[in-house]
């Protein structure tokens, strides 16, 4: 399969006392992305980082910033995050009401536009506004802390996505997000997945450049 195969290792999961260390050996492994789970306490029980750790992030690596943001309306956060040199936004439609409107501000800000979706909430949820989407993010953990295990109705929930895209034609990225590890994330490939976020699976490892290719090496094996 020629699918692209996107790595993105979680900040979240990072020790931040060895930040520098940490993303270089990221950068070794060939990580495509460095995630940023922006968490407000308020749409997610668990209070993370913001415009701060960005910007350190900016200063130590040169990886995309594809942020997701857990927050109560995240449109707050546009205008901020793409002068910071965010490259992907990704919001919670749960989170904000002017999903269309927010989306197309993301895009004129000249970042990729991104929605989340919580594991209770239907892939219907987006077939309105598939033409403003970059790319769909598929939560298979209800989201708020990292090394949650995967919840097994994802695969399925993707395969659906997957779908609702190729029907409309659209070339967003299909991106999974929380339990990815040696043993599911492959599963997520075969559903329709290109882009993997993964945590634990990365920097709770002894060595993250390793890591990370064990996870690419699962999704170009045929089981
Ligand atoms: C969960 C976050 C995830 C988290 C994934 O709420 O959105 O991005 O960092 O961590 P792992 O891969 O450990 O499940
Ligand atoms: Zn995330």
């Amino acid at each position: 399969m020629s699918r692209v195969v996107r790595i993105a290792p979680s900040v979240l999961s990072t020790d931040l006392g060895r930040l520098a260390d940490q993303l270089a050996a990221a950068k070794a492994g060939g990580a495509d992305w460095l995630h940023v789970d922006v968490m407000d306490g308020r749409f997610v029980p668990n209070l993370t980082f913001g415009a701060p750790l960005i910007k350190a992030l900016r200063k130590l690596s040169d990886l995309p910033l594809d942020v997701h943001l857990m927050v109560v309306e995240p449109e707050r956060y546009i205008a901020e995050y793409a002068d910071l040199g965010c490259r992907v936004f990704t919001f919670h439609p749960e989170a904000t009401v002017h999903v269309q409107r927010h989306l197309a501000a993301v895009r004129e800000r000249g970042m990729a536009a991104g929605l989340a979706l919580n594991p209770s909430t239907p892939v219907t949820v987006v077939e309105e506004v598939v033409a403003d989407l970059d790319l769909l993010l598929i939560m298979s953990v209800n989201p708020g802390f990292g090394g949650q295990k995967y919840l097994p109705g994802s695969n399925d929930k993707l395969r659906r996505a997957r779908g609702l895209l190729d029907r409309a034609r659209s070339t967003a990225t299909l991106e999974v997000d929380g339990g990815i590890a040696a043993d599911t994330i492959q599963g997520a490939w075969r559903a329709g997945a290109d882009t993997f976020v993964a945590g634990q699976a990365v920097f709770g490892q002894a060595d993250p450049a390793a890591a990370i290719r064990t996870l690419r090496r699962a999704c170009a094996e045929e089981a």
